[in-house]
């Protein structure tokens, strides 16, 4: 069988995405040109800014960033891929599970169901309590947003940013590079069982950089799964997919639906 004839067989299928999935929508992805990490007059490294660390020493520098990039996702409209997705998984029922890298809830504003949506990275529209009093995330009022990334907080937004449960500090709702993936706030142990357990993962517009989508990958394949990636850049996942009987389909993620059908 080739790769388009299992797929068509697969009855599980999980969809993996990352920031490619966004660009058509004008979201930035991270590591693509313009990618680096800016604050004030500095240029920070990811590695730096996106951090506990950093937050815990500097918030009023870690969240205008935050802001900044929230307003751009706000004023960004789902694309294509985003609303293929939202009907493939309307059309399979429990049969797709989408897991998303992106914290620019575009999935979930293209209709993709919330249940099996899972935000392994957040979503830039909530917070959560900086001191974990719960591990709730709670939406961002309208107008925390800012108009730049040098932009600063003014007092009424300062006062949104607060937990509402105890009133202590709020903090965005993503994973920040110094913290480890966990259930509760992130899907890690529905996205390695729901990886285990598929026929076919489909993995769209990622670069392969963090370790929950790289150990998806290869749980997937350990278990016979179908893999593909979709990606116009080659990415450790097409390697892996061509390794294993499965596809490098070299593109953008609007070939989903054309020449990857879900
Ligand atoms: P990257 O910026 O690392 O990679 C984007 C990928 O999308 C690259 O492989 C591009 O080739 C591909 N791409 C670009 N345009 C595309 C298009 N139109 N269609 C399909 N693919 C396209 O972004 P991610 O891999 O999503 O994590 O980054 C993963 C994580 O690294 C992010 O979620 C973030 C970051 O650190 C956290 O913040 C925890």
């Amino acid at each position: 069988m080739d790769w388009q004839e299992r797929l068509a067989e697969a009855q599980r299928v999980v969809v993996l995405t990352g920031a490619g999935v966004s660009a058509a929508s004008g979201v930035p992805t991270f590591r693509g040109e313009g990618g680096y990490w800016r604050a004030g007059s500095r240029v920070y490294r990811p590695q730096e800014l996106a951090t506990r660390a950093a937050f815990d020493a500097m918030p009023e520098v870690v969240w205008p960033w935050y802001l900044w990039r929230r307003g751009v996702c706000r004023r960004s409209e789902p694309n294509a891929t985003h609303r293929y997705l939202a009907d493939a998984a309307t059309r399979r029922g429990a049969g797709l599970t989408l897991v998303t890298q992106n914290v620019d809830g575009l999935h979930l504003r293209a209709g993709s169901p919330p249940e099996r949506t899972w935000e392994i990275h957040g979503n830039l529209d909530f917070l959560r309590c900086a001191a974990e009093c719960t591990a709730a995330r709670y939406p961002l009022h309208d107008d925390a947003v800012l108009p730049s990334q040098d932009a600063r907080l003014t007092p009424a937004i300062a006062r949104r940013l607060r937990c509402p449960r105890c009133g202590g500090p709020g903090r965005p709702h993503v994973l920040w590079f110094d913290e480890s993936y966990d259930e509760a706030r992130y899907r890690w142990s529905s996205s390695v069982a729901a990886a285990e357990g598929c026929d076919a993962l489909v993995v769209v517009g990622t670069s392969g950089q963090t370790n929950l989508p790289l150990t998806m990958a290869r749980l997937a394949l350990q278990r016979g799964a179908l893999l593909l990636d979709v990606n116009p850049e080659r990415s450790p996942f097409a390697s892996l997919a061509e390794r294993s009987g499965g596809a490098w389909v070299q593109g953008k993620a609007d070939v989903l639906g054309h020449r990857v059908s879900l």
